[in-house]
């Protein structure tokens, strides 16, 4: 059986790693301090919104602030913030040995080519989590939506999908994780959106003013990716090219034909909303960063790819990070995002 590392643990990495050692995998967390205390001392719980309720007791886990730790890792997952995947990168190279294979589970677009550029010995999987991960605090993690973990199609990943299955957690393999990472990409665009509302995000999505700020970055997001060619995958029961008018519609529709979409804990926020609350750098510049730069790259002269709508929640987001308001209402931010839109 593969012994699996988790560098970053975090949410995501503290819910998959769980999972897998819940179910008799051997997993080592590499992590800070402030995390693996509250694992060391209640041991590791997953939930999740279908009744999950899993545990592995902390001495059945390996838990390490230190990378070294994970020396003997058949497999290595990547669970950190993308701002933080230069380090991790550079930590993997001082430890893993030659070809073991190394899964990031980021949002954004290029932390696995970040990883590769660095990793020269090591085969490096593009993954994707499309679920939403809460911290409940001593050492529980919850999975507040649904999805399925998807990851680069590979034939590296034989004895890896047997241990993810066995610890409910299939993976789906793609041929083309981009589209798979751009469609992902597109529903992150709602992470300024509900960190700027200061709500959870069933109660943000719940208005339409904040869902008309969405339509509007996902529009002009689908603009700029076809200019470039790239077809997004979709991700969730709608084709990405319905998005925008799926949340135009008025609330009550959207309570009916979203169920889907609101099916999320009603604690949930955004990983950017719980980044700008601890007062963390937040993924901004990998999330609507990365509509801008290709948008910046197919030509800035085309009329199709102007962001002013992203580039604003750019700003925003920038603003909140320095101490700025955290606390638009849906029509005060529709207002700006609408004024940055006609004003470009
Ligand atoms: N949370 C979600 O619901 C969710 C869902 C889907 C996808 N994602 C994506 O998954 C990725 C991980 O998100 P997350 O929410 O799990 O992040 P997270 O909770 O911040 O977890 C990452 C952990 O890694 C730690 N870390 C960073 N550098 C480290 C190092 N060199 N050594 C040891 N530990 C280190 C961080 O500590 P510091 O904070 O001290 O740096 C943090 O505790 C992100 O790309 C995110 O966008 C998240």
């Amino acid at each position: 059986m593969l012994r699996i590392s988790v560098f970053g643990a975090g949410s995501v990495g503290c819910y998959i790693g769980g999972c897998l050692a819940a179910t008799g995998t051997s997993v080592t967390l590499i992590g800070r301090e402030r995390i693996l205390s509250g694992i060391a001392k209640h041991g590791l719980t997953v939930t999740d919104y279908l009744g999950r309720n899993q545990h592995a007791a902390a001495g059945s886990l390996r838990l390490s602030t230190d990378p070294q730790a994970m020396a003997d890792a058949d497999l290595v997952l990547v669970t950190v913030k993308s701002a933080a995947t230069p380090q991790a990168a550079q930590a993997l190279k001082s430890v893993l040995r030659p070809r073991v294979p190394v899964i990031s589970f980021q949002n954004g677009i290029y932390n696995a080519e970040s990883l590769s550029e660095v990793l020269a010995h090591n085969p490096v999987l593009a993954g994707m989590v499309p679920f939403n991960v809460i911290d409940r605090g001593d050492g529980v993690f919850h999975q507040g939506s649904e999805g399925v973990l998807e990851v680069q199609n590979d034939q590296l990943l034989g004895g890896v999908d047997k241990q993810f299955a066995r610890a409910g957690l299939p993976l789906i393999h793609h041929a083309n994780m981009k589209e798979v990472q751009w469609g992902k990409l597109l529903l992150n665009l709602n992470n300024p959106i509900n960190a700027l509302s200061g709500l959870p995000i069933r109660d943000q999505l719940s208005q339409r003013d904040y869902r008309r700020c969405i339509a509007l970055a996902i529009a002009e997001a689908l603009s700029v990716l076809k200019a470039a060619g790239i077809r997004p995958a979709r991700v969730t029961p709608l084709p990405p090219s319905w998005l925008p008018t799926m949340m135009d519609i008025p609330d009550w529709m959207f309570a009916r034909l979203a169920r889907g979409l609101l099916a999320i804990d009603p604690l949930a926020r955004s990983s950017m909303s719980q980044d700008l609350q601890a007062g963390r750098r937040t993924e901004i510049d990998w999330i609507n960063g990365e509509v801008v730069r290709l948008a910046q790259k197919v030509g800035a002269d085309q009329s199709s790819c102007g962001t002013p709508v992203n580039s604003a929640l750019i700003n925003l987001i920038r603003q909140a990070e320095a101490g700025g308001r955290q606390d638009w209402t849906g029509s005060e931010l529709l207002l700006q995002l609408r004024a940055a839109k006609n004003n470009r």
